[in-house]
């Protein structure tokens, strides 16, 4: 089996007018001059595609959206079809963020149709997956992401068009973040359910901190950062962590 290439991706969700994008972004592939052993992604805002897409020619990180629509085009007031987001640059999409799940309330059958419409315009889906606190304390966090896996992820997925996110909920923009132990049990569960070499990333409050520890482990083939991929310094020592 090939390796899995570690990918650091900033998630930017709804931050960023053009000047300070453009400054962020600008800021990112000045780094990613240096050497690094991660692949890089950021996901701006779509009102910033073009303006990143531009500050990030001629570096090595990759542009992604953070939503896409089922559909390719029609009368969806306020949604950005996948073939957009090709269009403007992207070789990604997210699906299935937690924050679109509880609140836009998209179910996993949207996630689905989503990733299918994300393959249709050629962009490898990231689908989000994630129990909340409750679920965990429950003791139902596995069977709620296996239960998501199994309603978001396409059986025809390759691991060359899908990315699985698990970022449970409690864990974004708390600060909180599982246990080393409870990341590697539920990638591992995650994994036998998913195409053999597909990445499963990380997400929920990774900063410079905790990265290292959590992109050290074996199950963990990247991070998906919110909060600190707004500050390049940060999201630059997240991907220097891929060790
Ligand atoms: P934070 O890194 O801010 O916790 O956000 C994680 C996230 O939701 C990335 O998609």
């Amino acid at each position: 089996m090939t390796e899995r290439k570690r990918l650091v991706a900033g998630n930017w969700k709804m931050n960023g007018l053009r000047a300070d994008g453009r400054a962020l972004a600008r800021d990112v592939a000045a780094r990613a001059r240096e050497p690094h052993r991660c692949e890089l992604l950021v996901c701006p805002p779509a009102t910033l595609l073009e303006t990143v897409g531009e500050a990030l020619a001629g570096s090595d990180v990759a542009l992604g959206g953070q939503d896409c629509h089922s559909e390719p085009k029609g009368a969806f007031t306020g949604c950005i079809s996948a073939e957009m987001l090709r269009d403007a640059g992207c070789m990604y999409a997210i699906v299935g963020h937690s924050e679109r799940r509880h609140t836009c309330g998209e179910t996993d059958r949207d996630v689905r149709a989503k990733t299918l419409a994300a393959w249709r315009a050629g962009l490898v889906a990231i689908v989000c997956v994630g129990e909340t606190r409750a679920e965990r304390e429950a003791g139902r966090a596995e069977t709620v992401v296996e239960s998501q896996l199994l309603g978001s992820v396409p059986e025809n997925a390759t691991a060359g068009d899908l990315i699985v996110a698990y970022e449970p909920v409690w864990a974004i923009g708390t600060g909180l973040t599982p246990t080393m132990a409870d990341v590697t049990e539920m990638h591992a569960a995650i994994r036998a359910r998913i195409p053999a070499g597909a990445r499963i990333l990380y997400g929920g409050s990774v900063n410079p901190k905790n990265a290292a520890e959590i992109l050290a482990l074996n199950e963990v083939d990247g991070a998906l950062v919110g909060g600190a991929s707004l500050k390049a310094e940060d999201f630059w020592a997240i991907a220097y962590a891929c060790r």
